[in-house]
Order: structure tokens, then sequence, then C-alpha cells
């Protein structure tokens, strides 16, 4: 009992002096757990003769409530430390910069669509939308393009299998649906997404479009130009381009042109868009009077004005999804163009 008296004191002082919580578990274990020194001497209690085992077991319980104490509050301090230590090394400086993380950025094609509306809108015009799932009526027969006109033939479009219904082959379709559930004049553009079954570097079997309709009473051939280069103009924003209307052919448009454009000095031109004044077939699907109001209407592909005004050559990349071709070619959130809406139509 003394030997062990005198043991326990450099025990206690060494527990005070602990910092370590597997430390005090094993001084516990060796004094309290089954082959403990108090638990030993415990043991040794049956054996002593009646009168002196009173004063053994006090001694001993004195003993023990000493270590149990220096135990609890060596534990009790040292976990206290240790969620101190926890908590300085986890706090946080809100004022350090962030480190190098990844930031989204907007898809080159959203951000095209952005800025050709925000031009339109400083021009005034209003945006419309209409369904990606058409029919005949609105993608060809409204249109005036005749049942045997090669566009519907199946290896542009794409049928669904309900009878009818089709993926819309551009947004002209819009043009039909804005007419004939409003009244002229007219005065819009509409972004979005038009499907053709085609696939090279140049096609892509989607692909956006942003159709633009403008009909009041005396609009001519002199408004459409005007408005189609103050477009490009401001779209290209000073680069070096030059604009070409060439003569064509649209059933819904009569004349039609299509506009290209050249860059800087290599002399190539690429068609961006298709236009002209609205055939007067069409004004009458859409129960607007010919002789009274007339009006010029534009389908430009947005991925071909993206592609010359960032010089990209290939229009697959920017479907395939690759984060290395979204981090050079995205746009930052903070360059998104504010769109300013004009009058509307
Ligand atoms: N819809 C035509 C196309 O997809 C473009 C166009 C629109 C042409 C409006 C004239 C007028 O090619």
């Amino acid at each position: 009992m003394d030997h062990l008296k005198s043991q326990l004191d450099t025990t206690i002082s060494r527990l005070k002096a602990s910092s370590n919580l597997k430390e005090i578990q094993d001084i516990k274990v060796s004094y309290l757990g089954k082959s403990g020194a108090i638990t030993q001497e415990m043991r040794k209690l049956s054996d002593l003769p009646n009168d002196q085992k009173k004063d053994f077991a006090t001694n001993l319980n004195i003993l023990k409530t000493k270590l149990t104490d220096a135990l609890d509050s060596a534990s009790e301090r040292v976990s206290k430390e240790e969620v101190e230590k926890k908590l300085r090394s986890e706090s946080i400086d809100i004022s350090l910069p962030t480190r190098d993380s990844k930031q989204g950025k907007v898809h080159l094609i959203s951000h095209t669509m952005d800025e050709i509306t925000e031009i339109f809108g400083n021009m005034g015009f209003g945006i419309e939308y209409g369904p990606e799932i058409e029919d005949d009526f609105h993608n060809f027969d409204a249109l005036n393009i005749a049942p045997d006109h090669p566009a519907r033939q199946l290896h542009d479009t794409f049928y669904m299998q309900n009878d009818g219904e089709l993926l819309r082959t551009h947004t002209s379709t819009v043009q039909i649906l804005t007419m004939s559930t409003s009244t002229p004049p007219f005065k819009f553009i509409s972004p979005g997404r038009v499907y053709r079954c085609d696939s090279d570097q140049t096609h892509t079997p989607m692909f956006h479009q942003v159709e633009g309709v403008y009909i009041d009473h005396n609009i001519d051939m002199g408004h459409l130009k005007g408005c189609l280069k103050e477009f490009l103009y401001n779209f290209f924003e000073g680069q070096d381009i030059k604009i070409r209307f060439r003569p064509h052919f649209f059933p819904f448009t009569e004349p039609s042109a299509e506009v290209d454009i050249s860059m800087g000095e290599s002399g190539k031109w690429l068609e961006v868009l298709g236009c002209g004044m609205v055939h007067p077939n069409v004004l009458k699907q859409v129960d607007v009077d010919p002789s009274e109001y007339q009006g010029f209407a534009f389908g430009m592909g947005v991925e071909r004005l993206a592609m010359l005004k960032h010089g990209i050559s290939d229009l697959r990349t920017f479907f395939e999804g690759n984060v290395n071709w979204s981090e050079k070619h995205g746009i930052d959130f903070y360059r998104i163009p504010k769109i300013i809406w004009g009058l509307g139509k």
C-alpha cells in the first residue's frame, strides 16, 4: 500500500502534465483495469485478517478517489485543449483571396444569341418564341413551301413518330405563329434551336437561328439592307469585314437574298443569313392584307456568326461538351451583354 501511495503521487503529477488522451487512458488501465495496480490491491482484501480489512479498504478507496479525480480533470483539460487546437487550425480567414478555383462560363452560342438579341433590342425589335416540335403547316405550307419542295424530303427534315409532327427546320415557323396570333405592325426577332438531318464540318443536326421580322406600311428592301448592315457592323465590333448581298430564292420571300461575309484579306465568303421581302402569300396565310402591309424577314445562323467572329473552324466542336474548349471559348459571366429592350413591334 505504501509503495502504491508513493507511486500514485508521481502518476498524478504525470497526469497534470499530460497533453495526450491516450496516455491518460493507459494510466487509467494500469491502475483500474482488470490487472491494474489498484484492482490487484483490492484482491488482497479477502486474505487480510478481519480487524485490518476496514482500514485497508478505506485507505485504498482514498487512493482510488484521488486517482479518478486526477484522471477526470486531466482528460477534461486535454479534450478541451484538443478542441481549441482543432478550432485554431480550422479557422477561416475570409479576407484571403480565393484559391485557383474554376468558374463556369457561358457557352459561346448562348452568348452569341444574347449579343444578337441585344443589338436588335436596341433597334426596337421585340422577342418571340415558338415550339421546336412543329407541324407541316407552320414549317412549310404557310411559308409558301409547295408540297414537292426539296426541303420537305426526308433527308432534310426529322419527322416524329406522331403523324404530322416534325422538328422545325428553321425559325421561320415563328413568323407564322406570331403573325397569326397578333395584328400588324410586327417587329420581332426569334432566337432558337432548329434541326436538320445533316452532319459534317459545317453542319450539325441541331443548330441555332435567329429569325427577324419587320412588317409595317412602308417597309422596303432598303430598310432590310440598312438593318442587316447595322446589325453586322455592330456584331463584328470594328473587325475588318466585307458584306455581300447575293440574289437567292426562298419560297417565303420575294425578292430574296443571301448575305455572305468575308473576313480580312482571306477573300473567302461565308454565307451567314437568308433574307427577303415577305411573300404576299405568307401574309395572306396569317390574315395580313398584302396591299396594306409589307416588310422583310431574315434568318441567321448563330454558329456561323460565332465561328467567324471567334475564328472557330469546326462547327461540331460547339456541341462536344469538351471542358477545355468551353474554358477557352466560353464567356465570363460579367461579359454578358445587358439587353436594352426597344419599344418592340
Ligand atoms: N428560313 C431560312 C433558312 O433557314 C432563312 C430565311 C428566313 C430566309 C427568313 C428568308 C427569310 O434558310
